[in-house]
């Protein structure tokens, strides 16, 4: 491969950036529809493929997603003994994001997929396994979005309620609710945050 291609590609993966503001404009579907299929190429264990998109087009399904995740936020912010102000401020961000944001996409990884396992030991093992690989699926459909000149952000509320993200959404049982997703044209890009020096995070034996 020509140098140029090769460093073509490396800037591309890293030049992904969580953005967390939008331009307006909305998402066309088969764009949208390109980064789910892009992220469905995502490796997973014994290829069980375990990710399960939800796609909340409806304002009202956001709206009461976005109500029942912020009173259970509110919840956990007051019994950390947060100022009020703080609280408000906090729990109003997290609830404008999901209501006004281009694209909401939940993920959720389908636990019954797995394989069965008559021990404790495997079966957090292989429920594991599950969960990397849906994470996986997550990360791609990040970069499919990049792929597109979209921003996209991962945010990790819905694993601290997974049952209530379940009711609200009226999910299978078995599906285990992972993380919210929000997709648009960039409002700007921003600055890539610091990463920890290769020689930290990498032991050559
Ligand atoms: C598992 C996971 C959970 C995250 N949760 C949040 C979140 O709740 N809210 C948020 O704004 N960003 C969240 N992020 C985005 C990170 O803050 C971001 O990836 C990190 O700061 C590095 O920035 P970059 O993605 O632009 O490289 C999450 C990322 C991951 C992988």
């Amino acid at each position: 491969m020509a140098d140029s291609a090769r460093e073509a590609r490396h800037a591309f993966l890293r030049t992904r950036r969580s953005v967390r503001r939008f331009e307006p404009r909305p998402v066309p579907e088969e764009v949208l529809r390109r980064v789910l299929d892009t992220a469905r190429w995502a490796p997973s264990a014994h290829n069980r493929q375990p990710w399960r998109w939800v796609v909340l087009g409806s304002p009202q399904v956001r709206a009461a997603l976005a109500d029942a995740m912020a009173a259970a936020f509110r919840r956990d912010l007051e019994a950390d003994g947060l100022p009020a102000d703080e609280i408000q401020a906090r729990v109003q961000r997290s609830r404008q994001r999901l209501l006004t944001a281009p694209v909401a996409l939940l993920l959720a990884a389908d636990l019954s997929v797995g394989d069965p396992y008559p021990d404790p030991a495997r079966q957090r093992a292989e429920r594991l396994m599950l969960l990397q690989s849906t994470a996986l699926a997550g990360l791609q459909m990040l970069l499919a979005a990049h792929a597109e000149g979209l921003g996209g952000v991962w945010t990790c509320g819905p694993v601290f309620v997974p049952d209530l993200v379940r009711e609200v959404l009226d999910l299978p049982p078995a599906w285990e609710p992972q993380a919210l997703f929000y997709l648009g044209y960039p409002a700007r890009r921003p600055d890539p945050p610091p990463r920890q020096p290769l020689d930290a995070v990498v032991r050559w034996m």
